[in-house]
């Protein structure tokens, strides 16, 4: 069942191309244009939208973080995300304009139904981003929009992150395609985009040997650190979970502007420090202020290990470790600068000798609140 792999966790990292692809299946086309009528809200009411409310946990909740950015550059709506089992209690400002996108792999989490059961009681109109068929969370909404993960065993989510993150853009894009936007050009360019991704993540794969070793490397730390920005900063806070949840260690993801204003203080000799590197190409002022906070860390004694677009010559001087990953529209970066996170924090859990599949205390779906 686990098809010649030793855990249900690898197999499904390996399994992200194809995820990725089906779920962009019959959905986009080459010449860049959009097919989403299973989302049966109708265009006159994803025009009259005016703010998306993003509603999930855990993993999930890290691919609401991104949608974020792809969703209020390409709509020009302003979005939020909360946690799911935040929002009802604080009384959230919601009505027939709102559109809440619930994201659950099982479709089950509680707290993430009660979060669209307070949504649809005040009015709002609810699409779900969902990997199980007719489960909970997809039949209590407006509308769904289904991932093609396959069943995800392993409880720390891979390949449904992926597929959800597509999920994302593609209501992203949608939205932007429906209400029309001066992005209209660009949007165009990122569907047709879209189409090599899945390739693109198979070619991280093939090149993830010195991850795993360098993983490996790192068994006896007690602590590891992520940074990124923009769309990388959810990257680095999802590369921390998977650590969490898997190799049991203290990581945590920051945002790399912040690092000045406090985390720069837990940087100490050897410390490893994983960076998420912005590309050089479109937000340049990001990707230099980013290569700024490298040198600052590893002038205070961190092990850097990069995470950089292919030809991203700046990171080299100051990094210890480096990974390559795709060139690729800047939105959809983490697409595949997630990969090589999966797979370091997999191989550092299995170096420890956990059970990768079964963490201890986790549970895939949780139907409590
Ligand atoms: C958890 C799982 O508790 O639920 C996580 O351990 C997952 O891996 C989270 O991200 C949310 O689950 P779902 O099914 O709503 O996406």
């Amino acid at each position: 069942e686990k098809g010649g792999y030793d855990y249900f966790m690898l197999k499904e990292i390996a399994e992200q191309p194809k995820a990725v692809a089906d779920t962009l299946l019959g959905r986009i086309d080459g010449a860049g244009s959009l097919t989403l009528d299973e989302v049966r809200i109708p265009a006159n009411v994803l025009r009259e939208v005016d703010k998306v409310v993003i509603v999930a946990c855990g993993t999930a909740f890290h691919a609401g973080l991104i949608a974020k950015y792809a969703i209020e550059h390409w709509t020009r709506v302003p979005c939020e995300v909360e946690l799911a089992s935040e929002f009802r209690y604080r009384d959230p400002i919601l009505d027939q304009q709102t559109l809440v996108v619930a994201i659950s792999q099982s479709g089950e989490t509680m707290d993430t139904l009660m979060a669209l059961r307070h949504a649809r009681e005040q009015g709002a109109k609810v699409l779900a981003i969902c990997n199980t068929n007719g489960s909970t969370i997809p039949r209590e909404s407006d509308a769904v929009l289904y991932t093609h993960a396959g069943p995800e065993v392993a409880v720390a989510s891979t390949k449904a992150f992926l597929t959800q993150l597509v999920a994302c853009y593609l209501v992203a894009l949608y939205l932007g395609q429906v209400r029309g936007t001066k992005y209209a050009d660009e949007i165009r360019a990122v569907v047709r985009d879209l189409g090599s991704i899945s390739g693109a993540v198979e070619r991280v794969l093939e090149t993830m040997e010195p991850v795993r070793e360098l993983a490996r490397s790192l068994v006896e730390k007690n602590t590891v650190l992520f940074l990124g920005r923009h769309v990388g900063y959810p990257v680095a806070l999802e590369g921390a979970l998977k650590l969490k949840e898997l190799a049991y260690m203290h990581a945590e993801g920051f945002a790399a502007g912040e690092l000045k204003h406090g985390p720069i203080a837990l940087i100490e000799d050897d410390l490893p420090v994983v960076v998420v590197v912005p590309s050089p190409r479109g937000r340049s002022v990001l990707h230099d202020k980013i290569v700024s906070n490298i040198q600052e860390i590893r002038a205070r004694g961190a092990r850097t290990i990069v995470v950089a677009e292919e030809g991203d010559d700046a990171v080299v001087p100051y990094a210890d470790h480096l990974i390559r990953v795709p060139v690729t529209p800047t939105l959809l970066q983490p697409l595949v600068a997630t990969v090589p996170l999966q797979v370091f924090a997999c191989e550092l859990a299995t170096a420890r000798g956990n059970e990768v599949d079964q963490p201890r205390n986790l549970a895939k779906s949780v139907t409590v609140e």
